[in-house]
């Protein structure tokens, strides 16, 4: 028991949705705090990605015995499927969308939180998605909430599409997708986008990024003084 608790990792949460800035806030405050980072929207996408190839994303029960032969790997940002690097195909219009389908699936839910919890083994660890703080580390040292105004998420998203050399979207057409998925994602019965009960939520429709993770660094650093880490 001693030995257990004599090195005490830090887990981190941010959840929110889509554009709401938690992946580079997230990734920001991992190189900031020297912890690891976990993008676990990476993985439902590599979920998506492989049922997609195998035609199963209407198919729940076909999908949850199809992750009995997923080997899906992600260290240092990429992401691997049977020691395929996938990383450039996940943010596929198509798999963007099928990565909310997918995750409405119990049985890939479970698959997915037992690998996050073991991802998160040992390390100081900063974890993002939807479901961090409620289902896969309810005892984390500090948990966010990102929320923004839809069109503000919607513009970051064009921002972001406009900076990758992608084809941009209409604003309406963009805000109208980021609320479908908000939607899926807020009303499912396994693990929904909610804030954890103890989360501190932070409105970012107004702010930099800069500004975000410098009110979350020293939250942050606050918690773990308190904590004694
Ligand atoms: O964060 P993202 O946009 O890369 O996430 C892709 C999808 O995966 C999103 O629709 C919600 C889902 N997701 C989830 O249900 N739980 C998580 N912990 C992370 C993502």
């Amino acid at each position: 028991m001693a030995e257990a608790s004599a090195r005490r990792e830090s887990v981190v949460t941010i959840d929110g949705p889509a554009g709401s800035g938690k992946s580079t806030v997230a990734k920001t405050l991992a190189v900031r705090l020297g912890f690891d980072y976990l993008d676990t929207g990476a993985m439902y996408r590599a979920v998506a990605l492989s049922a997609g190839r195998h035609n199963l994303l209407e198919d729940p029960a076909g999908l949850a015995a199809h992750l009995e032969t997923l080997s899906l790997e992600i260290a240092g940002g990429v992401v691997t499927l049977g020691g395929e690097d996938v990383t450039g195909l996940l943010r596929d219009p198509d798999v963007t969308r099928g990565s909310s389908i997918v995750a409405a699936v119990p049985a890939v839910r479970a698959f997915l939180v037992q690998a996050q919890r073991r991802a998160a083994v040992g390390r100081d660890i900063i974890c993002e998605g939807r479901d961090q703080g409620t289902v896969v580390f309810p005892r984390a040292v500090c948990k966010f909430f990102l929320t923004a105004h839809p069109r503000e998420r919607a513009r970051r998203r064009l921002d972001d599409m406009v900076r990758q050399g992608k084809a941009p979207l209409a604003l309406d057409d963009l805000e109208r997708q980021i609320a479908e998925r908000d939607e899926r994602d807020a009303t499912r019965k396994d693990g929904p986008m909610v804030p954890a009960p103890d989360a501190r939520v932070v409105d970012t429709t107004s702010m930099t990024l800069e500004q975000v993770s410098d009110h979350l660094a020293g939250l942050i650093l606050s918690s773990l003084r308190e904590a004694g880490r």
